[in-house]
């Protein structure tokens, strides 16, 4: 029997254990954007650590990241670097969720881990803390069995879905410590449980917070109203102007940068095989929308967006209050695609403000993060061959490449810095609600994720 054959005749045996083990992970709150979650952080760090540990993992250790004035969530990372001539894969997960609001539409609380049906329903269930306990799965049933074909550092962050903030000086700083001949990002999905697919290209993020004042403090309404500038108002035409009747984003000179699709690039994306009504499904949208002359697929993929995160003015409890706000916010990202600037962006951002906004108010506008810009991703590497192939031969079908919508700061990070490139091998599916309400995992398509990373391993040791 291969090494593979016998880790994977282990992992099947062990997945009542496997599953119990990661429903004490995804219980622990780690919410990185909210402070009250700071020791819930720390714990998600040890609980990873002392995993790493009981793997045999050499040189464990939870690193802090940003500095004494602007501490950052830690890094968790160790290492086995015990097969010489073998390839160093640099293994990168986050344990860090997005925050669960809004939680009333939880069908049972977000850190209660439930399995119902094939499905384990939990905050970070799929996002990402499944992909990264299958991958160390993956790496214990190769120990077990014969031990692991090559050498791993594992590096697990927790700003991830904060907009990775301090990762860039970390890995800077790291820099040593992190050489590696590939990166295996586990912070992914597949198209459907029997649709593997494989990532091409992932797209950037800006994100701002737009701040409109007007009267010095909440006024009546009724006593204004009508004489002054709503800036709630206000805010609303401000977002309003930031696209046209085609869709198209409004800000001065943003796409003149933006990567083409090529002919091979649409070719791919007709023939994508999650269809336009099946689109509208997963989203429970009566119509789709977007930029005019592309797909569906083209608009969320690869092409630069904007959108309204969040919005805030005025009262929003229960009735009625006749309030005219002192002032309104909106928080608004845009997706990148590569070539695009992230700083450039800004300038854009600011440039628009500086000529539509009414004199009437006052705005501010806060950057939050320039996340990452958009980038491509290597399809013909040695990496991307031992996780086609490990696709392949665990589902059973030739796996797609894909251009993801979603973002992860750490791959143009690896690339720019380390001169590293990644391979995106995650289990997260399209209705996995990520983010959302009811986020759930498919436990099928997880205990592939094992077999998957096993596979994976074993190939690049090859
Ligand atoms: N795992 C996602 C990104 C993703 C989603 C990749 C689906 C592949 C398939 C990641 O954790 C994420 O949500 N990232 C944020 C990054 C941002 C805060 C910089 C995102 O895309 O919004
Ligand atoms: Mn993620």
């Amino acid at each position: 029997m291969s090494q593979s054959a016998s880790a994977i005749a282990f992992a099947r045996q062990a997945h009542e254990r496997f599953l119990q083990e990661l429903q004490t992970f995804v219980a622990i709150p780690s919410v990185s954007t909210l402070s009250e979650h700071q020791a819930d952080m720390q714990r998600a760090a040890e609980w990873l650590a002392a995993q790493l540990r009981a793997l045999g993992l050499d040189n464990v250790a939870i690193l802090p990241t940003g500095d004494a004035n602007a501490p950052g969530h830690p890094v968790v990372y160790g290492e086995t670097l015990r097969a010489p001539g073998k390839p160093t894969v640099l293994l990168y997960g986050h344990y860090d969720v997005q925050p669960v609001d809004p939680v009333n539409e939880w069908h049972t609380p977000p850190f209660q881990p439930t399995v119902r049906g094939d499905n384990l329903y939990a905050r970070g269930a799929a996002d990402m803390k499944g992909n990264a306990h299958a991958a160390l799965k993956a790496l214990e049933a190769l120990q077990a069995n014969g031990g692991l074909p090559l050498n791993l550092k594992i590096l697990f962050e927790g700003e991830e879905e904060i907009g990775s903030l301090h990762l860039g000086a970390f890995l800077d700083r790291h820099a040593d410590m992190l050489r590696c001949d590939l990166c295996l990002n586990a912070d992914s999905g597949v198209l459907g449980p029997a649709l593997p697919s494989l990532v091409a290209g992932l797209r950037g993020l800006a994100y701002f917070e737009l701040w409109v004042y007007g009267p010095a403090q909440d006024l009546h309404s009724g006593l204004f109203g009508g004489s002054i500038h709503n800036p709630a108002q206000a805010l609303c035409e401000l977002i309003a102007g930031m696209h046209d009747a085609q869709g198209r984003v409004t800000l001065p000179g943003f796409y003149d940068k933006a990567r083409e699709l090529s002919p091979q690039d649409r070719a791919a994306f007709a023939a994508h095989p999650i269809n336009d009504a099946q689109w509208q499904t997963l989203a429970g949208v009566n119509a789709l929308w977007g930029e005019e002359g592309f797909t569906t697929h083209e608009r969320a993929g690869a092409r630069p967006t904007l959108e309204i995160n969040g919005l805030l003015s005025g009262f929003t409890g229960e009735g009625s209050k006749t309030v005219l706000p002192a002032k309104a916010m909106a928080k608004i990202s845009m997706r990148l695609v590569p070539y695009q600037d992230p700083t450039l962006v800004e300038r854009q951002l600011r440039d628009y403000l500086a000529q539509r906004a009414p004199a009437t108010v006052r705005w501010e506008l806060k950057t939050i993060a320039h996340a990452a810009p958009g980038v491509l991703l290597e399809r013909d590497s040695v990496g991307a061959r031992a996780a086609s192939a490990a696709l392949r031969d665990t589902f059973g079908v030739e796996p797609l490449f894909v251009y993801e919508g979603g973002s992860v700061p750490i791959v143009s990070m690896l690339k720019e810095k380390l001169d590293v490139d990644s391979v995106l091998l995650g289990f997260g599916l399209p209705d996995s609600h990520i983010h959302g309400p009811n986020e759930k995992l498919h436990l099928p398509t997880y205990y592939r994720g094992i077999e998957t990373f096993i596979r994976f391993f074993e190939n690049l040791a090859a």
